[in-house]
């Protein structure tokens, strides 16, 4: 692209988009030039699919902001920032009422009060939800529909590659689009919010493009990564062949269903927060000797009118929740670490900004609290463009930043820069060799790396892994570029690093589990293990 931007977002989810509104909205009428730059059409996002809703502590006489602090602290597991999440919560009711001056509508009972639903480690009902268990679709289309009246440039189906820096100051983002067609975006502030990498898994929740593209690049540029060996398992995903795995939203359990083994008993608390409730699943399959439980929904009144997106997804399967128990298994969910920034979104390269599920902000610590996520990407979206348009383009030293600048982590993993070659001029497709490669690298992960881990098994996984990258390394002299083989390097970049985290991390914390330390080592791993 020739011309110039001041500020390039790359992705189109709520974190992109909530910072897309706020600076085209807010940048002296219209006077910096914004761009959106998205891998798929710009509504595709993760966002799209939330079901259960937004956490958000918005009037009620029975709850407060302190109580939703201490909810995601204890889920958190020691590892919050806690001002990063004080942030969250206090800023976060402001700026769901911003998504509803937008357009957002979110469901309200019969007397106009907003309908409030309870999730796992919540204390109180207070999650916002809209179209029943619709609300991501909802908070998207209500971004999209505003991005269109406001941004300038809007670069459809272009997939970042890599960040260009030049004196640790960001100067531009490197993509290539469906095609194969390469172009550098020069821009003088990037804005990372790519989303999460649960396609590293082969059972997963996450779409297809959920690769951890942003997480690579930052890696491969050389900024802090950190807490990324925490990846929560949903425990409540639909049992079935079909991938992306079709979630069974965590309000189904705040509305009394509950979780059933074989034989039909329960045997876990449903509304623990994530990782116990997944590790107990973990546990009683392995106890059983099966691959699935059940969810058991058959008492819960108007399945079909109060849950209609959920009830058409079982139908279309054969099911019906009012007679069948659902079969059940985790699956993997939410990153809960990624790109370290400081309290304004800020990363440690000048110019670099990142937020949403890319980001560690610190506010989920070793295990995210349920309905913080979209929570996060509308404050942090919002936060960072308060730092840009008040001229900041460093960090402030403040957050997770601020501590590991100050040395304040308990491992530090080399991540080598100079991973990968995309640029040849070969035009060999390698499609199906990238697909098969992909399917062997998720097995993998999800077979050694899911809710339970020890080290015989992560360094099974590592030898795999590795011996995918070597066979990428070879293939690269040969491949055309494509958004699947980058993709598929971005896979095997984050893969590596998450089991180098895991075997780190010599206990169990949160979504952390090692069978051979189950315990919290709170004298030595009270910390982040942080990847540069
Ligand atoms: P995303 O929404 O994932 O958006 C990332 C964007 O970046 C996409 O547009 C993608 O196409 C684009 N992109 C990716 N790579 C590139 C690249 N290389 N170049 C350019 N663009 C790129 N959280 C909640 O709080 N409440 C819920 O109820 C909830 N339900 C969920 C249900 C499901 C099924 C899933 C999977 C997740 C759920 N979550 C929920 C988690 C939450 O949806 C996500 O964490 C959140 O939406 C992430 O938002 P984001 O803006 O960070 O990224
Ligand atoms: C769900 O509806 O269970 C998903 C909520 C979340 O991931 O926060």
């Amino acid at each position: 692209m020739d011309d110039q931007l001041d500020i390039l977002i790359v992705g189109s989810g709520v974190a992109g988009l909530t910072a897309a509104v706020k600076l085209a909205t807010e940048s002296y009428n219209g006077k910096l030039k914004v761009g959106v730059l998205t891998k798929g059409a710009l509504d595709e996002s993760t966002t799209r699919w939330a079901q259960g809703g937004v956490a958000a502590v918005l009037a009620s006489e029975e709850d407060s902001v302190d109580l939703h602090l201490a909810d995601t602290l204890k889920a958190g597991d020691g590892l919050c920032d806690v001002q990063a999440v004080s942030v969250l919560v206090k800023e976060g009711p402001k700026r769901v009422q911003e998504l509803i001056s937008l357009g957002a509508v979110f469901d309200k009972g019969p007397e106009g009060q907003f309908s409030l639903a309870k999730e796992g480690g919540h204390s109180k009902a207070r999650v916002l939800h809209a179209n029943g268990l619709a609300t991501g679709a909802e908070i998207e289309r209500a971004l999209v529909a505003a991005v269109k009246d406001t941004v300038a440039g809007v670069y459809e189906n272009w997939t970042a590659i890599a960040i260009n820096v030049e004196n640790n100051k960001v100067i531009g983002v490197e993509a290539i689009d469906e095609f194969g067609n390469r172009a550098e975006f020069k821009a003088k502030i990037v804005v990372l919010a790519t989303g999460g990498a649960g396609q590293i898994f082969s059972v997963t929740t996450n779409p297809y493009e959920a690769t951890g593209d942003g997480i690579a690049m930052a890696l491969r540029a050389g900024a802090f990564v950190a807490d990324i060996e925490f990846i929560q398992f949903h425990p409540t995903a639909l049992f079935h062949p079909k991938m992306p795995k079709p979630l069974l939203s965590e309000a189904l359990r705040g509305h009394g269903a509950k979780i059933r083994d074989k034989n039909g008993d329960r045997f876990v608390d449903e509304l623990l927060p994530r990782d116990k409730v997944s590790y107990a699943m973990a546990a009683k399959m392995a106890e059983q000797d099966c691959d699935h439980l059940y969810l058991d929904a058959t008492e819960l009144p108007d399945f079909a009118v109060r849950f209609p997106t959920i009830y058409e997804s079982l139908k279309s399967v054969g099911l019906d929740p009012s007679v069948d128990w659902i079969p059940i298994a985790p699956a993997a969910h939410y990153m809960c670490g990624g790109i370290v920034t400081d309290l304004n979104g800020a990363t440690s390269i000048d110019g670099l900004f990142a937020a949403g599920e890319i980001a560690c902000t610190g506010i989920h610590g070793a295990n995210r609290l349920a309905s913080n996520s979209l929570l996060e990407g509308m404050v942090f979206g919002a936060r960072l463009v308060d730092a840009i348009l008040s001229g900041t383009t460093a960090s402030d030293s403040s957050g997770v930043l601020g501590a590991v600048l100050q040395n304040k982590f308990v491992k530090e993993i080399n991540t080598p820069k100079n991973q990968f070659v995309f640029n040849t001029d070969s035009s060999t497709s390698k499609s199906e060799q990238i697909a098969f490669l992909r399917n062997e690298l998720q097995l993998t992960m999800s077979k050694y790396m899911a809710v339970r881990r020890d080290p015989i098994g992560m360094n099974k996984a590592y030898e795999k892994i590795m011996e995918i990258h070597s066979l990428l390394d070879n293939l690269s002299i040969a491949i055309k570029d494509s958004v699947d083989y980058i993709s598929l390097c971005n896979l095997v970049t984050l893969s590596e690093s998450v089991i180098q985290s895991a075997m780190a991390r010599e206990e169990s914390r949160g979504c952390h589990f090692r069978s051979d330390l189950p315990y919290n080592d709170n004298v030595n791993f009270l910390g982040r293990i942080v990847h540069k």
